[in-house]
């Protein structure tokens, strides 16, 4: 997705801004560009297609610019293609506005037409050059940019993250936002703006979080927030709690992989703060056991691995809860006209706090009455700040595209969750309850005894990586399982892979296998073990070749029929897709990896999708 970053200060604007685009890069972008403002050379900009490598030789590392004010973008086009021209930053007419725009403006064309109709020309295809003109367009009325940047925000529809720069205020940066993430950083050599904290973290921990509608005037050393109606506003200051070697590769090749090996260390910060005395404690989660009781239905919400590890909490919370708990993807549920109500618990699950559909989703299931949980790893993002309740999960900061870390705490808060209500609600025995936390504490250094050997899952990603398809299957937690293995293999090696319920085999997708199709069968499951072999069994008689995963307990009965077998550690059945889905994020990471592809960048996709 697009990046933003601007900096007001007394140290050259162009070096900073190339700096944070960069850290911003994993977002996923096509074009970059970057504005800086100067009293001797005036409002300068550069922009291209392609990497951000291009921009920085364009600019010579940004020396090229002059100035201490200016606003950088990276661009992943929705309206217009990837051209120079679309690039951010958009200067208006008159070459005295330069704007950079996170979002969509959803009625551009109707403001575009009215603009060009007064005599204005376009250059790009964007809507985002749409905000330039207009605000050109008032500021020549008004003459006062913070009276016409009110006016455009009330003309315009959509979402957006904005940074302004004019000529005629060489020392301003001006910021808005609705419905796309901007935080306001304070630093000691100025002030900056950032869609994205890792564009900042190396020069300030000290952020505001703006709101929806919110204004902001920059300048080196002050900040003045406004709301819609130009109210000044007093904000509450967050400290960014992590560092900023988090968001570095320190030493691994790829993000994905440094984020795979510390998953152990993740889970263990997401689980320690909530278990005391042998309870789980959610501190920040207000319910009553009368409440709980009055639950009708909980719906888990979500998109992508998030939904998938809303996939495995149905099955675990139905069997802890006895309840009916619905998984739907947030994109769908939105428009179904959800039987959400007051006797509804929505849970909420999102990595970056800021996915569109989700958001929409929770806001719908808000409208309808319906108390929201929210689970999210970004602190402070819109999903965190909108939803009744928020559950942070403590992954540190995700750069990979392909998420690892983020899926695997979301997974173990889940299950502590559940655990929870189900303590409340008097569905789970003492002694189950008991075994659970006791298997919950011992994941991380479970996890750790399989990353520590790996060695057989790097040589099957060698001896498959040339398959054109690869089938996951399995049953109940299994199957859920395998949809995120099959979903980390598609994103990063470009396989084509589908994910099945072994049940489903018989009704049509074992014309598929031929000889030499790939299975990746799961069979970790204890309860349904022998029913998956007999899927194996099946595939096997078709002439597949056979990957299996499997626990300790099962590994000589499995290596009796499976091609290739990997093995984890056996932990309680409800936590067992928890280690089950290591090694399937590695062999995605080895698959992708002798295939030279981009693992950290995956092609067309984004790390935060703030678009529908
Ligand atoms: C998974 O590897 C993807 N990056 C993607 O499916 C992701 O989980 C999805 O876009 C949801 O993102 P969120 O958790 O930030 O809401």
């Amino acid at each position: 997705m697009c990046g933003i970053i601007g900096f007001v200060g007394c140290e050259e604007a162009a070096p900073i801004l190339l700096d944070g685009l960069e850290r911003m890069e994993y977002r996923g972008y096509d074009s970059a560009g970057i504005a800086v403002r100067s009293e001797t050379k005036g409002l300068q900009v550069k922009k291209c297609k392609g990497r951000l490598k291009v921009l920085s030789e364009l600019t010579h590392g940004g020396a090229d610019l002059e100035g201490t004010l200016g606003i950088g973008h990276t661009r992943w086009a929705t309206h217009g293609e990837p051209n120079d021209i679309n690039a951010h930053p958009h200067i208006s007419e008159n070459g005295q506005i330069a704007l950079v725009h996170n979002g969509i403006i959803e009625n551009y064309l109707e403001i575009k037409e009215h603009l060009m109709k007064l005599g204005v020309t376009f250059t790009s295809d964007t809507d985002s050059e749409v905000v330039a003109q207009l605000l050109e367009f008032h500021y020549n009325e008004c003459h006062n940019m913070l009276e016409a940047v009110g006016r455009v925000l009330r003309r315009i529809e959509g979402s957006y993250a904005l940074g302004i720069v004019c000529s005629d205020y060489p020392n301003a940066l001006i910021a808005a936002r609705k419905d796309s993430p901007l935080i306001i950083g304070y630093g000691e050599n100025g002030n900056f703006i950032a869609s994205d904290v890792t564009a900042i973290i190396k020069h300030t921990r000290d952020v505001v979080y703006m709101g929806d509608g919110e204004i902001a005037v920059l300048t080196a050393d002050s900040v003045d927030v406004f709301d819609d109606e130009m109210v000044p506003l007093e904000k509450k200051h967050s400290t960014v709690d992590w560092d900023v070697s988090a968001a570095e590769k320190g030493g691994y090749a790829h993000f994905m992989f440094k984020e795979i090996m510390e998953q152990p260390e993740a889970i263990r910060k997401t689980i320690s703060p909530r278990i005391r005395e042998g309870r789980v404690v959610l501190d920040d989660v207000s319910v009553t056991a009368e409440y709980v009781q009055d639950i009708s239905r909980i719906f888990i919400i979500a998109c992508g691995s998030s939904y998938h590890v809303g996939m495995v909490s149905k099955y675990n919370w139905e069997r802890l809860l006895r309840r009916p708990v619905q998984v739907d993807l947030a994109s769908e549920f939105r428009y179904s006209d959800p039987l959400v109500d007051e006797h509804s618990l929505v849970v909420v699950i999102s990595q970056s706090g800021e996915t569109l559909d989700t958001m929409a989703a929770m806001r719908e299931a808000k409208r309808r009455g319906a108390r929201t949980l929210a689970i999210v790893n970004v602190v402070g993002s819109s999903i965190a700040r909108e939803a009744d309740d928020v559950l942070y999960t403590w992954a540190g900061p995700e750069i990979a595209v392909a998420t690892t870390k983020a899926y695997s705490t979301q997974l173990v808060l889940m299950d502590l969750i559940g655990l929870y209500l189900a303590d409340l609600l008097g569905t789970v025995e003492k002694s189950e309850y008991d075994d659970i936390l006791v298997e919950v504490q011992a994941l991380p250094e479970k996890m750790q005894s399989f990353l520590d050997h790996f060695e057989d899952v790097q040589y099957f990603a060698s001896r498959y990586f040339n398959h054109n398809s690869i089938f996951f299957i399995g049953r109940n937690l299994d199957y859920a399982m395998g949809l995120e293995g099959s979903l980390k293999l598609k994103e990063i090696s470009y396989i084509h892979s589908e994910a099945y319920a072994s049940g489903e085999l018989k009704h049509g997708t074992i014309s598929l296998i031929e000889p030499g199709t790939l299975v990746v069968a799961l069979g970790t499951y204890a309860a349904l073990f022998d029913k998956a072999m007999s899927n194996v069994v099946e595939v096997k008689a078709r002439g597949a070749e056979v990957l299996a995963v499997t626990t300790k307990s099962f590994q000589e009965k499995m290596e009796k029929t499976a091609d290739s077998t990997i093995v984890v550690p056996d932990t309680h059945p409800i936590l067992q897709p928890s280690l089950g889905v290591v090694p399937l994020q590695l062999f995605a990471y080895y698959v992708a990896l002798q295939r030279g592809c981009d693992i950290d960048k995956p092609r067309n996709l984004a790390k935060s999708v703030t678009v529908e």
